[in-house]
């Protein structure tokens, strides 16, 4: 294939420069797919779940406050060595261009496959960035922007940690992910090299008779701040930041590894107790019988011999907020890879969660885990990563524009 399309010629021009030895991946894929213009309006929202659509452009990117779709993907790269600031802009040029197609259904220009960008199946790319790219492009890094402290239940593997850059890809098609996947990264392979990919799924029947379940079984996700409301200022960055994050937010995002080989031996009620919820409903152990998941936790109900029928280790009550701004959303997928050797799974989540502030939000709840949780029998985290995503591009306007303000 030899054709070129609208956009083809100068999309091989934006990564030559900076493309180096790495140049020549581009001469196998600059061929025609699709003949829409660049910067194409998005198709209306259809009721088809193969081919729906979530909007690209505003004020946040997808992928956050969203409802979370059934598969995800976290990938995660490095700048390579010779990405000056230039270099950078012409990135979020390509990402840009890219994902605004992707998410649409319009094929990126390189893509050879457009009957698979067809089916869009509400994916979301959400760009994040981590303090290395924040300087290249000569902005000022929040001080937030940093590896997590190291907490003593982290046994951190590198292979899952860290990155210039994180794409966050989430569809309701593994098939959709893949390819959109594939696509991103070959698009700007010229100008980074790929660090980690994590893959994940919830739910596919998700909704109000199947809740999300993590691999534990128990009910995952049901204390949430309201961020579309009063909550608001927990998940987006404002002014006390830099001026190109508002509008942004923050994800952290930790692996965490489940012994289910030992869970597996643990009785319903000890399990229950582990957490503070019943296995069932989610409801807490202190709802009367019937109670839904969102009942309302009692930290301070007693049994008759005078101790916390919410145990003092209970993962609920250790995570609970101790100040109204130790919250933050989490989106979390869980994970199930190939067993490694002497275990019959490699499980676990990956705990997504997004805030405005990781040092003051997150940091607290987690140390608070970290002295004292009775989950962390059966948990580990292996992997950690934190990464600033960057405000929604509204109309005519890059993803991390704002960096080179
Ligand atoms: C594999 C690890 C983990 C598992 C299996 C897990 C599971 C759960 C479950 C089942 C709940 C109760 C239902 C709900 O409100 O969602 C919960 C609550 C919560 N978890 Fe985790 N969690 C894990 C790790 C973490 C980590 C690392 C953090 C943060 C540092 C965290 C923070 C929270 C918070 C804030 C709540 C709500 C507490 C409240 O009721 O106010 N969890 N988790």
């Amino acid at each position: 294939m030899t054709a070129t399309t609208t956009g083809g010629p100068a999309r091989r021009g934006l990564l030559a420069s900076a493309a180096g030895a790495a140049g020549a991946f581009a001469l196998a894929g600059w061929s025609a797919s699709d003949g829409s213009p660049r910067g194409a309006p998005p198709r209306p929202q259809d009721a088809d779940p193969a081919t729906s659509v979530r909007p690209f452009r505003g004020e946040h990117q997808g992928g956050i406050a969203d409802r979370p779709q059934t598969y995800a993907a976290f990938a995660a790269l490095d700048l390579r060595p010779d990405v000056d600031r230039d270099a950078v802009r012409r990135l979020f040029t390509v990402l840009t261009d890219d994902i605004e197609r992707l998410m649409t259904g319009a094929a990126p220009v390189t893509d050879q496959e457009p009957e698979l960008a067809a089916v869009t199946a509400g994916l979301t790319v959400t760009v994040g960035v981590g303090p290395a790219l924040v300087a290249r492009a000569g902005a000022t890094v929040p001080a937030w922007l940093a590896p997590l402290p190291a907490f003593s239940i982290d046994r951190i593997e590198e292979r899952w940690s860290g990155g210039d850059l994180l794409l966050q890809l989430c569809a309701e098609s593994p098939t959709t992910l893949a390819h959109a996947q594939r696509r991103l990264l070959t698009a700007i392979e010229p100008l980074c090299t790929l660090r980690w990919v994590q893959r994940g799924f919830r739910e596919p029947f998700e909704g109000e008779h199947h809740p999300m379940r993590n691999l534990m079984g128990q009910v995952d996700g049901t204390v949430q701040p309201e961020v579309a409301g009063r909550d608001a200022g927990l998940l987006w960055c404002g002014d006390e930041g830099p001026a190109w994050l508002v509008g942004g937010s923050a994800l952290v995002l930790r692996r965490i590894r489940m012994t289910l080989d030992t869970w597996d031996r643990v009785d319903r009620l000890s399990r229950e107790n582990a957490i503070g919820r019943r296995l069932d409903t989610g409801a807490p152990v202190t709802a009367p019988a019937g109670a839904t998941a969102t009942a309302i936790a009692d930290l301070n109900a007693k049994d008759s011999l005078g101790f916390h029928v919410i145990d003092d280790g209970a993962h609920l009550r250790r995570a609970h907020a101790m100040a109204p701004h130790e919250r933050f959303l989490r989106r979390p997928y869980s994970y199930d890879d190939a067993p490694t050797e002497g275990s019959l799974s490699d499980s676990g989540l990956l705990f997504a969660a997004f805030m405005a502030d990781p040092v003051r939000q997150f940091v607290p709840v987690q140390q608070r885990l970290a002295d004292k949780d009775l989950l962390n029998l059966w948990t580990t985290p292996v992997g950690s990563a934190v990464f600033a995503i960057l405000p929604g591009a509204r109309d005519g306007e890059l993803l991390g524009e704002r960096l080179f303000a």
